[in-house]
């Protein structure tokens, strides 16, 4: 079983992608469980306060040190985190291979920013681990969140239906996906590669290969240079 905990400041962003789909299924079967924490439930004062102007001046708020650190060290009591994740436009951008690693942890604690960020002494005193999930910014890390434990989830055993599946796709070994056809084998004057539906497996296995080496060669060259990103 996977846990993740996600502290988040807009907990609803992340009501919908972990209730549907291929996520709630992990849950029912007790594959990984997800828990979002509100960060404002740690605001200071009346009104629950989280963040506040930037020293030094600038536009923007930043998240403040003492809610998150009182959400972190109450989480802490209970939990021993392998990790705890900070989503961040300047953190090392995610790739499958730190998925795959990622979804042999046990228990993961992630945080979400806002606005400008968060207050730099949090990452220094708590966070383990910096991941950006693409070069642009969200107005947040919730979402960068969901990609995350999408990602991390689907790789876990009996996720996906298809025991294999995960294992076969784009970025695994460093290769895109070969392409994929379903019937009708002839659509709109369009016919499915003869190999494909010849039931020669061997034959199969080496064309989907090719596929996957030249797609990659075209689409992805850095891919086969960099030994590191898969
Ligand atoms: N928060 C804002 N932008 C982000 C990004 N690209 N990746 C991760 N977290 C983020």
């Amino acid at each position: 079983m996977l846990e993740i905990d996600i502290i988040a400041v807009v907990p609803g962003l992340l009501e919908g992608p972990f209730s549907h789909s291929i996520l709630q299924r992990a849950a029912e079967k007790n594959l990984i469980r997800v828990r979002v924490i509100d960060l404002r439930q740690y605001g200071t004062g009346s009104y629950k306060q989280i963040d506040d102007y930037a020293f030094g001046g600038g536009a923007g708020m930043v998240l403040m040190a003492p809610p998150l650190a009182d959400a972190i060290r109450d989480l802490q009591k209970e939990n021993t985190y392998d990790e705890i994740i900070y989503l961040t436009p300047d953190g090392k951008t995610l790739n499958q291979s730190m998925a795959n690693h990622l979804s042999l942890k046990s228990k993961l604690l992630l945080i979400c920013g806002h606005y400008k960020g968060i207050d730099e002494r949090i990452r220094e005193r708590f966070v383990t681990m910096e991941i950006s999930i693409g070069d642009y910014v969200l107005s947040g890390g919730e979402l960068a969140a969901a990609v995350l434990v999408d990602a991390i989830g689907r790789l876990i055993p009996g996720v996906l239906n298809d025991e294999t599946s995960a294992l076969m796709d784009s970025f695994q070994d460093n290769l895109l996906a070969p392409p994929v056809y379903t019937r009708p084998s002839e659509w709109e004057g369009m016919k499915v590669p003869d190999v494909l539906l010849s039931g020669h497996d061997a034959k199969i296995e080496e064309w989907r290969y090719q596929q996957s080496l030249d797609r990659t060669q075209a689409r992805r060259p850095d891919l086969l240079k960099d030994e590191d990103s898969a």
